[in-house]
């Protein structure tokens, strides 16, 4: 694996490599990532791996100090997982200057859900995919449906500036006793690694009445929140959506997910399940 940290060293390298295939990551890899490089193999020629901690997603107060970096391990299971070319530059390369132009999702898309609780984290992820992309310029690019509406956010903003990349989602990978695998998993103390599950149990539950023909959206959505509250989980929101657009669904609407944040003790934990 080649490990390049300028923009001139990875665009040089990938001049000639036929179908570029890439993963934009934040680091601190798990299986999560890893499967997403697996995926990836499968729709191309050069496996682009980024590692990069964007400071324009994180709002002050949030975790982007204590985010976790851990660039040797991570490179190790790059290199196992077959992944070609890894970009892993420093700040001062992506962000020489304050970065004035900026990719702004539209309110509908970005100010619904994570967004409602995250302001302008959509605007820094839509910027910095939008710049990684011009620097990489890849054929593919794989997202992950834990994160289902930067999914969704990044798949509209391809199709909307025409940009010739597919864009395709990889399935959420999960630990045996259901937990989304996350980077911030490993914030929880013992005690709150243990309750984590239920988080994932809540929205399946959801999903199980969804499918027996439930059409009272609300009264799911509150029942599921009170349960954490139950357990000293604090939500910020669970929500069932329409998977096309993350508008609120009616009672006929089928293609729905039901996404969830919540706060159990120091530690955000989101997750979401289709119908
Ligand atoms: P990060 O949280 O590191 O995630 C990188 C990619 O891995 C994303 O596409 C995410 O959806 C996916 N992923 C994370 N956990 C997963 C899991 N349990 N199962 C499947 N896929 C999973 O998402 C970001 O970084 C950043 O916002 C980024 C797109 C890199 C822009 O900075």
């Amino acid at each position: 694996m080649q490990i390049h940290d300028t923009i001139s060293g990875v665009r040089t390298a990938l001049k000639a490599a036929g179908r570029v295939v890439f993963v934009p990551t934040m680091g601190n890899l798990h299986e999560g990532h890893i499967a997403l490089m697996r995926q990836a193999r499968q729709h191309g020629d050069c496996v682009v791996a980024s590692i990069f901690v964007n400071r324009l997603q994180f709002r002050p107060g949030e975790d982007f100090e204590k985010y976790p970096r851990t660039m040797l391990a991570d490179c190790d299971k790059l290199r196992e997982a077959g992944v070609d070319h890894l970009f892993a530059p420093d700040e001062t390369e992506l962000y020489p200057a304050p970065q004035r132009y900026v990719v702004e999702p539209p309110a509908e898309h970005a100010n619904i859900l994570e967004g409602e609780f995250r302001p302008g984290h959509f605007r820094g992820v839509a910027t910095v995919v939008m710049k990684l992309f011009g620097i990489v310029s890849p054929q593919a690019a794989l997202f992950g449906k834990k994160d289902f509406q930067q999914f969704m956010v990044l798949s509209s903003m391809v199709r909307e500036f025409g940009l010739p990349i597919d864009v395709i989602p990889g399935p959420t990978v999960r630990a045996a006793d259901g937990l989304a695998l996350s980077s911030r998993n490993g914030f929880l103390s013992a005690a709150e690694r243990a309750e984590a599950p239920r988080l994932y149990r809540v929205l399946a539950k959801v999903i199980e009445q969804v499918r027996a023909g439930a059409t009272d959206f609300a009264r799911l959505e509150h029942e599921a929140m009170d349960e954490l509250r139950a357990h000293h989980w604090a939500p910020d929101y669970i929500a069932l959506r329409k998977q096309i657009d993350l508008q609120s669904p009616s009672a006929h609407d089928t293609g729905l997910v039901v996404l969830a944040a919540a706060r159990l003790g120091s530690t955000r934990l989101i997750d979401n399940l289709e119908v």
